[in-house]
């Protein structure tokens, strides 16, 4: 039995399998109406969400089972005090998957070592949000036809934007894909993105501020929200808010062929008017995101069904547990009951170290 915790927990021949079914679906509906009939997701959504929730349950809907959950913490036993881990394991007693998002970090692995079903992260914090990714990738499939050789724009908030996480782990899987970040220096992408998947694959990659002047050498744009609820400083917020626009004058300068990409919501960074332009491809994304979650759903009940022992993801890791405190506090090591403090070894020589949760950067 498997879960969904980060993009890399799949190789690439199963994220080809999961577009090729999520195509097969788009193709023959019929076919999967009654896939999972008798099986029930539960949707534990602690944080808002229009899209991946009723994305999730429109998918097990059209799969012929059925969907129970809710939609905010203050409407769970979290509001109690209840934590992640026995969340996930009275939930386990009622479904037979689940999807869960999370303002903490790490929390989804949290709900995934202590469920006895697959348990599918559907957004943690700023962390990672690898069903966006799913979405992401099925939309650039079927708009380019190929993941190689493409010049990827990243805007926005890279820092607290996990879409963008997410998705730069499934592009350095692919042959030279090159990388634009574009943000405001406050918005950097951060450290365990940067060292530990764009430097160690050897992604070609550049920091630039401007929007404008990266636009004419890109294939593919993807725009992001500065994430406000993440701010503690709101004057920051309030100062770094409109830092970028994509409007009309701007598509103008890009490729006949460059596709807009956007996990949405969009606030403003997105003029409305853009959406008329045929390479404006967010809502094509959206749709995207239910077919390859139907997808997911199918993969992780079937193996589930063929294998119930639950894998262990940290598997040929070296890991050490510790008093020490991880340095995120909104990593959920620091508030959930009795959770052992873990790190996986990055550099151990250089006592370099990543918090199993969150991947936090931590000195051993
Ligand atoms: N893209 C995305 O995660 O949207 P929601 O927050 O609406 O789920």
């Amino acid at each position: 039995m498997r879960s969904l915790i980060d993009i890399t927990d799949f190789t690439n021949e199963e994220l080809y399998g999961l577009m090729d079914c999520a195509l097969d679906i788009i193709a023959n509906p019929e076919k999967y109406s009654e896939a999972c009939k008798g099986k029930k997701l539960a949707t534990l959504f602690f944080e808002p969400s229009t899209r991946t929730r009723l994305s999730f349950e429109a998918a097990m809907l059209e799969l012929g089972g059925s969907v129970i959950g809710f939609s905010s913490a203050s409407s769970s036993s979290a509001a109690k005090g209840e934590s992640m881990a026995d969340t996930a394991k009275v939930i386990s007693c009622y479904a037979d998957i689940i999807a869960s998002r999370h303002p903490q970090d790490g929390a989804n692995y949290v709900a995934a070592k202590n469920a006895t079903v697959p348990v599918i992260n559907a957004g943690d914090g700023m962390h990672c949000h690898p069903t966006q990714t799913l979405a992401d990738l099925l939309t650039i499939y079927r708009e380019k036809h190929t993941f190689d050789n493409l010049t990827v724009g990243l805007c926005g908030d890279l820092k607290y934007g996990r879409t963008v996480h997410s998705l730069i782990g499934a592009l350095s899987r692919y042959k030279n894909v090159k990388l634009v970040l574009i943000s405001p220096k406050e918005l950097r992408i951060p450290e365990f993105v940067k060292t530990d998947i764009i430097e160690k694959f050897n992604m070609p990659y550049k920091e630039v501020f401007s929007l404008e002047e990266a636009i004419p050498e890109l294939d593919v744009l993807y725009m992001t929200r500065i994430q406000r609820e993440r701010f503690e400083d709101k004057d920051e917020y309030e100062r770094l808010k409109n830092s970028y626009v994509l409007d009309v004058e701007k598509m103008k300068s890009a490729k006949s062929d460059m596709i807009v990409l956007h996990p949405l919501p969009r606030v403003n960074e997105i003029s409305v008017k853009v959406d008329d332009d045929p390479r404006a491809c967010y809502f094509k994304q959206c749709a995207n995101g239910k077919y390859m979650r139907m997808a997911l759903i199918l993969k992780l009940l079937g193996e589930a069904k063929a294998n119930p022992v639950k894998e262990d993801r940290t598997k040929g890791l070296e890991i050490v547990v510790n008093d020490t405190l991880c340095p995120n506090h909104r990593c959920i090591s620091q508030s959930e009951q009795e959770l052992e403090h873990a790190y996986k070894a990055v550099d151990r020589l250089k006592g370099l170290y990543r918090c199993l949760y969150c991947d936090s950067e931590v000195r051993l």
